[in-house]
Formats: C-alpha cells, sequence, structure tokens
C-alpha cells in the first residue's frame, strides 16, 4: 500500500522550494519592468509553477477533507483546523489568480511594480505559512486517525 498521506503532504517541500526563489526574485525588481529581463522570467515560472502544483494539491486536500467530514470522528477543533484549510485554499486561489494577472501585462509602471512585488512577497509567505500550518495541525490527526479502509477509499478517490 502507498503512503498516500505522505504522497499529498510531500508537495510542500516544492512549494517551500518555489517559494524561497519567487521571494528572492520579487525582491529583485527595479524601477524598469521588462518581461524579458531574467529576472522577470524566472519570476514568472516560478509562480506558474505553484499555481499549477496548487491545483491539483488544493484539490488533493480538500477531497481528503471531504473523506474525513464524512468517514471519520473529529474534534471541534480539529473541525476548526478543516474550516480553517478550506477558507484559506479559496483566498490563496484567488490570490495566485490575481498575480498571475499582472504578470501577463505589458503596461506595468515603477508605482505598479513596487506594489505587485511587495504583494507578491506577502502571497508566498501566507502560502508558506498555510503549509506549515498544515503540517503542525492537520497532518498529525490525519496520520493518526484515519483506518486503513479510510486510506484506500482516499487513494481512489485521488486516482480518479
Ligand atoms: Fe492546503
Ligand atoms: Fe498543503
Amino acid at each position: 500500500m502507498i503512503d498516500i498521506i505522505g504522497l499529498i503532504s510531500s508537495a510542500h517541500n516544492n512549494q517551500r522550494e518555489k517559494i524561497a526563489l519567487g521571494v528572492e526574485y520579487s525582491s529583485m525588481f527595479g524601477p524598469t519592468y521588462e518581461k524579458s529581463n531574467v529576472t522577470t522570467v524566472n519570476f514568472n515560472k516560478v509562480i506558474k509553477y505553484l499555481s499549477e502544483n496548487l491545483l491539483v494539491h488544493f484539490k488533493q486536500e480538500e477531497i481528503l477533507i471531504d473523506l474525513i467530514e464524512e468517514n471519520v470522528d473529529t474534534t471541534a477543533e480539529e473541525q476548526r483546523v478543516m474550516s480553517k484549510i478550506l477558507r484559506k485554499h479559496k483566498e490563496l486561489r484567488i490570490g495566485f489568480k490575481k498575480l498571475n494577472e499582472v504578470i501577463s501585462r505589458d503596461d506595468l509602471d515603477y508605482e505598479m511594480i513596487r506594489e505587485f512585488s511587495e504583494k507578491s512577497r506577502r502571497l508566498l509567505n501566507d502560502l508558506f505559512q498555510h503549509a506549515r500550518e498544515e503540517d503542525e495541525t492537520f497532518y498529525p490527526f490525519v496520520r493518526e486517525k484515519l483506518t486503513t479502509e479510510n486510506l484506500l477509499l482516499l487513494e481512489a478517490r485521488i486516482k480518479k
């Protein structure tokens, strides 16, 4: 049997790596913004990678949360943790969507660049905190509470 929980949560390692790169690039934007500039290209690649990664990862976590809600007895605190995750996913999805829209524009001026690099750093930091919080408050009880039967069901739903 594969370690399906490990598989889902291991996406955080990739995310952390890309977040660090994204933060570094975003601090390198100067007063002139050129789409062909190496920093811009690298930054855009990181954001694109993360956006695609999150689409899949959040979906998997939401399948997991649905399954827990249907099959596992949870405490009020555990329910609070899961509601917070769902809220945060929504917020982060919107954040990345907006950032992608800004990135694809051609008419950014200095003020917009400053705002956009600051906002992107905040967004990346938010994602970093989110993954850390899940590692600390969500995955420990998931690992403890899910039965083999739950895990097999999860595997089947994720593969679909
Ligand atoms: Fe998440
Ligand atoms: Fe996660």
